[in-house]
């Protein structure tokens, strides 16, 4: 059955009262000018550049907040992703508490040093970032946003070396669901997650069916495969052009290195199709 649309008013706070946005929650440690403690909950946050080089981070908040004053006097604060069994107490960090009240000290979260910054890191987080600021946007009666240099990236051992179906439930991320009049926030975990395949492309090449004009060794054509689809086809043709002018009878993938090299791709970022 056809479902009936409207137009909706946008108001201020639109992205709160009315659109969805499911987001990832943290609570951002930052000093003031004195050195004392702040912690509050921000959602409005998003990777911005997915590079290693100058890896950043955009965060979005309130101009009058505290986190956002200290974070223009000091350059530096933390993004500290608590587990959902720490829900209530990341609920006790947003209330209005006077400037220079640490939040933290009226929940179950521990203070410990960071490595790169001086604002503290909270040590039930699984996953955390230490982060400078590279610029700070004033939105006109609006937020203050921040592009944040991520100067460490810090998780519970073992983490890193999970597979995502692993590392999900053993974070325990929640997820914010947003609010209601400022008061009623909403929010959900990751119990029920599911997972979904992407599949090849129309005319896609996967494994032995792809279209390749030379012949490929074992390790190459592995290579190959973990190429996102949508470049694939593309990084053949390159791959057998940049082979063939080496006078290659089978491609390899010490070619896709070389090429690589040649064209100055990252090693991080081959590592990523070994
Ligand atoms: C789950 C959650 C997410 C929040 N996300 C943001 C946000 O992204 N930006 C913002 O300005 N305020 C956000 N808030 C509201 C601030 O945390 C709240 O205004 C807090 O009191 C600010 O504290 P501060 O003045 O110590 O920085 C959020 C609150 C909660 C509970």
């Amino acid at each position: 059955m056809a479902r009936k649309k409207e137009e909706i008013k946008i108001r201020p706070f639109w992205y709160s009262d009315i659109w969805l946005f499911p987001k990832l929650i943290t609570i951002i440690t930052s000093l003031d000018k004195q050195g004392r403690v702040n912690a509050a909950p921000y959602s409005h946050i998003m990777q911005y550049d997915v590079m290693a080089k100058n890896p950043r981070m955009i965060v979005g908040f309130r101009q009058e907040s505290h986190s956002f004053e200290n974070i223009c006097a000091t350059g530096e604060f933390v993004v500290n992703c608590p587990s959902a069994d720490y829900l209530d107490d990341m609920m006790e960090t947003a209330r209005f508490w006077p400037e220079g009240v640490n939040e933290l000290d009226h929940t179950r979260f521990t203070m410990i040093p960071s490595r790169k910054v001086k604002p503290p890191s909270i040590e039930e987080c699984p996953q955390i970032a230490e982060c400078t600021v590279d610029q700070i946007i004033h939105l006109e009666k609006s937020s203050g946003i921040i592009i944040a240099n991520i100067e460490a990236i810090v998780m519970d051992e073992g983490l890193a070396d999970m597979d995502r179906a692993e590392r999900i439930p053993a974070m325990n991320l929640p997820v914010g669901l947003g609010d209601q009049s400022r008061r009623y926030y909403y929010h959900c975990t990751t119990e029920n997650m599911t997972m979904h395949e992407l599949a090849e492309p129309p005319g896609g090449q996967q494994g032995g069916k792809i279209k390749m004009t030379m012949p490929w060794d074992e390790q190459g054509t592995a290579a190959l495969m973990e190429v996102p689809v949508a470049l694939r086809k593309m990084v053949c043709e390159q791959v057998e052009e940049f082979a063939a002018k080496k006078g290659a009878a089978t491609v390899t993938s010490q070619h896709m290195r070389d090429m690589a090299n040649e064209y100055g791709i990252d090693a991080d970022l081959m590592a990523r199709f070994e």
